[in-house]
């Protein structure tokens, strides 16, 4: 943590300030204080070397946030401080947290206004790749560079030379390298939601990572963006697929198998383990992709032989406490119709309660709607009893592809044949596709489920649901 000016001051103005009497007040469990966790406004160098820095939001001030590392089983204990000119709240995406600590305003906690703090403290019970952002207006505040990242290490980690998470963000940057404004842009609501000109790597808009030939990483890919689908290609690294949004693959799937497209919807996480096998004096690269275009995210300039072989295939990570969910008990069934957006042909749909033509909606900055209901509905969508198997069908009636991030738990899709698809927190709905999903419904309380485009959840595509 970095010691500001202010947070000295605080710590010894609490200490002095205190009445002897209140001492006797008996003191919280924790004696030690939390680390601070602040939202503010930083600067960073996003753009390349000779580019004016950017004015953003960052945890710490800085673009990503500070690494949150720590051992499955152990606590998180973070006191979140909100030096923005905005309410905000830190929401830990994919873990499975107690509901309390779940960050979403209106439904687990009350907003964090500017100058105010909140304690965060719960324990990670799942290994894996995770992350932080704020989950109040995260349309904006995500797009100004609020984001951190949260790695949960395995008892007994997988044996690799580097270990790096990869948080791949997509900015919409002015030509003087500033965060452009155009928030709330109604195309952009309807359409694909924001989508940036310039692409960063851990807040670097020109990553480079020195690789030797046969080193073995584990790379932590993540998808930060408010709402690209980022297609990557790794060139000159070769290995396996070991996680999909945190949770460990049954085996590693070998990246060929995927035709070396690794396709990460906004808020997914994909864990591969890779081998540079690239040649000395050649550079690897996690690139994105544009149709046949590719272009380069991070480099790893390769000088050096860590090993005259590859190393042997890895074996699966050790898998988490999930669990299992069986098609055959699913206890409740519900359908989640989504509508609207351009082309999409929605007319109506209620909010709180009244019923609005689109014309009225997009007024009022909606445009999306869950079961004919934009924004939070009154009623959960599934009222689910603890230990419940629920599945939920998703028909996406739109012409645009969604995210849909499940709060609290994670699912596994019904593939056509019956089979079930990998654990997930986040999945891609494509276009005109139906989806469903079966979760065990073992975490008590409220739980969001919306579309990770975060100008779609903004413009109507959010629900909940409630369990126990
Ligand atoms: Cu990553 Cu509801 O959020
Ligand atoms: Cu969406």
């Amino acid at each position: 943590m970095r010691l500001t000016r202010r947070s000295v001051l605080l710590g010894g103005l609490s200490a002095a300030a205190l009445p002897a009497t209140l001492s006797m007040v008996p003191r919280p469990v924790f004696a030690e204080a939390a680390p601070v966790l602040r939202a503010a406004p930083g600067l960073a160098r996003i753009g390349p070397e000779d580019a004016a820095k950017t004015a953003i939001w960052g945890y710490d001030g800085a673009v990503p946030g500070p690494a949150i590392r720590l051992k499955q089983g152990e606590r998180v204990r973070r006191r979140f401080v909100n030096d923005l000119p905005q309410a905000s709240t830190v929401h830990w995406h994919g873990i499975r947290i107690e509901n309390a600590m779940d960050g979403v305003p209106g439904l687990t906690q009350p907003v964090v206004a500017p100058g105010a703090d909140f304690l965060y403290d719960f324990v990670v019970p799942d290994a894996g790749s995770y992350w932080y952002h704020p989950h109040n207006r995260s349309w904006e505040q995500q797009a100004r560079g609020l984001y951190g990242p949260l790695i949960v290490e395995e008892a007994v980690p997988q044996e690799v030379d580097r270990d790096e998470m990869l948080l791949i963000d997509d900015w919409r940057l002015t030509e003087a390298w500033q965060v452009d404004e155009s928030f709330g842009a109604l195309h952009d609501w309807a359409h694909g939601g924001r989508l940036g000109n310039w692409a960063t790597v851990n807040g670097d808009g020109d990553l480079s990572v020195p690789a030797r030939r046969h080193e073995r990483f584990r790379l932590r890919l993540v998808n930060t963006s408010n709402a690209r689908i980022l297609t990557l290609a790794l060139i000159g690294l070769d290995g396996w697929t070991v996680a999909v949004d945190g949770q460990p693959l049954e085996a590693p799937v070998p990246l060929a198998a995927e035709s070396d497209r690794i396709v990460l919807g906004p808020a997914q996480r994909v864990d591969v383990i890779v081998d540079v096998t690239g040649a000395e004096g050649e550079e690897a690269f996690v690139a994105g992709t544009n149709g046949d275009q590719r272009f380069a995210l991070a480099t790893f300039p390769i000088s050096g032989v860590a090993r005259t072989v590859r190393s042997a295939a890895p074996g699966a990570l050790p898998p988490n406490p999930l669990p299992p969910v069986d098609p055959r008990a699913v206890a409740r069934s519900v359908t989640l119709t989504m509508e609207g957006g351009a082309m999409g042909g929605l007319r109506r749909a209620t909010m709180n309660g009244r019923t609005y033509d689109l014309r009225e909606l997009a007024q009022r900055g909606k445009v999306w709607a869950f079961n004919g209901a934009v924004d939070m509905p009154e009623a959960p969508l599934v009222d689910a009893r603890l230990g419940e198997t629920v599945e939920i069908t998703m028909v996406n009636r739109t012409a645009w592809p969604h995210a849909m991030h499940l709060h609290g738990h994670h699912f596994k899709r019904v593939g056509p044949d019956g089979g079930l698809g990998p654990w997930r927190d986040t999945d891609l709905v494509a276009a005109r596709e139906t989806a469903r999903i079966l979760f065990h419904a073992d975490n008590p309380g409220d739980w969001l489920l919306h579309c990770h485009m975060l100008e779609h959840a903004e413009a109507g595509m959010r629900t909940w649901l409630r369990v126990g």
